[in-house]
């Protein structure tokens, strides 16, 4: 019997985040949901991420009823979401109330499957958003955040998807937001991952280093079940692979998709004349289709690198690149091997920056450093040796519990504060996430003479 693959399409999500900054309005999705809903998609990504912050920041749009509209049109496929643990969508910490309440009525409002990482993954910060995955009634997909090191080898990941399955993942994510996963070690991370456990494994990649497609079609063969790849038009580059090309090859290679590719491709022609608009209107940067293999080269995702050097530029000392690239490495073995995965790649590109700037190791320390060193995103992946530790904090007090067992409950206090203008709780959860956005959306809705202006700033990707 030929092996099934399944699909997870990210054009509504992750797609449209990585190439056009979470730009899509849902007036744009509403005329293809149908028609998305018929492909034979496993899951259609369509929540979480940077989307609940740039509708309310942009688009002057409720994220909640954005996912109400789609749950009306997509009756029959599963509607998915990302979540960053107890950070939620965000790089702080929440109360675990704030935490409950965002995925209970996430899942109440229509998602099926909530896929949760940690951008340490530390597995005690995923915990609360699992049990109110499940207690809602959702699916929990545990994702684990990929990067390379030497103390994240193969049977590291191995057993990180060994303990989630044990706390109750109904599916494992290996979670490449950098696209530095390579063919070979794709296919022996889900090898493993398979033999270990027996739940469904699936991959994600972005295509910016140019390698992606050969990651999935190793993936496939070591047995992943399924794929994360977006329709044609916002695919590539720092986006995923095709679906539509995706899909033809794998039927061609005997492998069953499930897919109608007369619907894939309906979809792929709507949306071309909407990216064709945002490149004209310049709001999509021609240069997030490219490729850049650097990323692999310097073993630095390469959104990081972007920005390290335009930090540099900016201070014009542009001839200490290759110095602050060499000095990446030793800063994050110093902190624990941290994944270079947002917040974290940029807290340790600004460390690194700031070594060489200054001239001397850990002369200066941004806060977010001295707080990572306390314990407060969570368990290193490797220990921070003492030296190190006392370099960064002195004698100050590091936490070994749950960063979140410390936080009392937020929402009764979040309820007083916008009570002004809050109908629901999903209002207020809104508000728990976002609030200065938040409070200007709703202080919008709510009353005519409330004059803050929807934002509009310039363009930047941050994929995830
Ligand atoms: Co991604």
């Amino acid at each position: 019997m030929a092996q099934r693959v399944r699909f997870m399409e990210t054009v509504l999500r992750d797609g449209q985040q990585s190439q056009i900054a979470t730009r899509l309005p849902i007036e744009d999705m509403l005329p293809i949901l149908e028609t998305l809903d018929q492909c034979g998609f496993e899951a259609l990504e369509v929540w979480g991420g940077a989307t609940f912050d740039s509708c309310l920041r942009y688009l002057n749009e409720d994220p909640w009823e954005r996912l109400r509209t789609i749950r009306a049109h997509v009756k029959n496929t599963k509607l998915q979401m990302l979540l960053r643990g107890q950070n939620l969508l965000g790089y702080r910490n929440y109360a675990d109330d704030v935490v409950e309440g965002l995925v209970t009525k996430a899942v109440e409002n229509g998602i099926d499957v909530v896929r949760i990482f940690d951008a340490l993954n530390d597995t005690r910060n995923l915990v609360t958003a699992t049990r109110a995955a499940k207690e809602a009634g959702g699916e929990v997909q545990s994702c684990i955040a990929y990067t390379t090191s030497e103390v994240h080898t193969v049977q590291y990941f191995t057993d990180l998807a060994l303990e989630m399955a044990r706390t109750g993942a109904d599916s494992i994510c290996v979670k490449d937001m950098a696209g530095v996963l390579t063919p070979e070690v794709a296919y022996e991370i889900v090898s493993n991952i398979k033999e270990a456990c027996d739940l469904p494994v699936q991959i994600h990649t972005h295509d910016t280093a140019g390698i992606s497609q050969l990651t999935y079609l190793k993936a496939i063969e070591a047995g992943a079940d399924i794929i994360d790849t977006c329709s044609s038009p916002f695919s590539e580059g720092t986006s995923q692979p095709p679906t539509e090309s995706f899909a033809i090859a794998l039927e061609g290679l005997g492998y069953e998709t499930g897919l109608n590719i007369d619907k894939l491709e309906e979809v792929a022609a709507y949306f071309l004349p909407i990216r064709n608009r945002f490149l004209d209107e310049g709001r999509l940067n021609a240069r997030v289709m490219g490729v850049d293999p650097k990323a692999l080269v310097y073993q630095v995702p390469g959104g990081m690198l972007s920005n390290l050097l335009a930090n540099l530029k900016d201070m014009h000392v542009e001839e200490k690149f290759p110095e602050v690239l060499a000095e990446v490495p030793h800063v994050r073995a110093d902190l624990g091997y941290p994944p270079l995965v947002t917040p974290l790649s940029q807290m340790v590109g600004s460390q690194a920056l700031m070594n060489v700037i200054s001239g001397e190791r850990y002369k200066v320390i941004p806060a977010e450093i001295k707080d990572y060193v306390r314990g407060q995103y969570g368990r290193s992946p490797a220990p921070i040796s003492d030296e190190i530790r006392k370099k960064i904090i002195g004698d100050d007090e590091v936490i070994t519990c749950r960063p979140a067992d410390l936080i009392p409950p937020q929402m009764p206090h979040l309820r007083e504060e916008i009570a002004q203008y809050a109908r629901s709780e999903e209002d207020v959860l809104s508000y728990a996430l976002f609030p200065d956005q938040a409070r200007d959306f709703l202080g919008r809705r709510e009353d005519p003479f409330y004059d803050v202006p929807v934002q509009e700033v310039t363009v930047s990707v941050d994929v995830a």
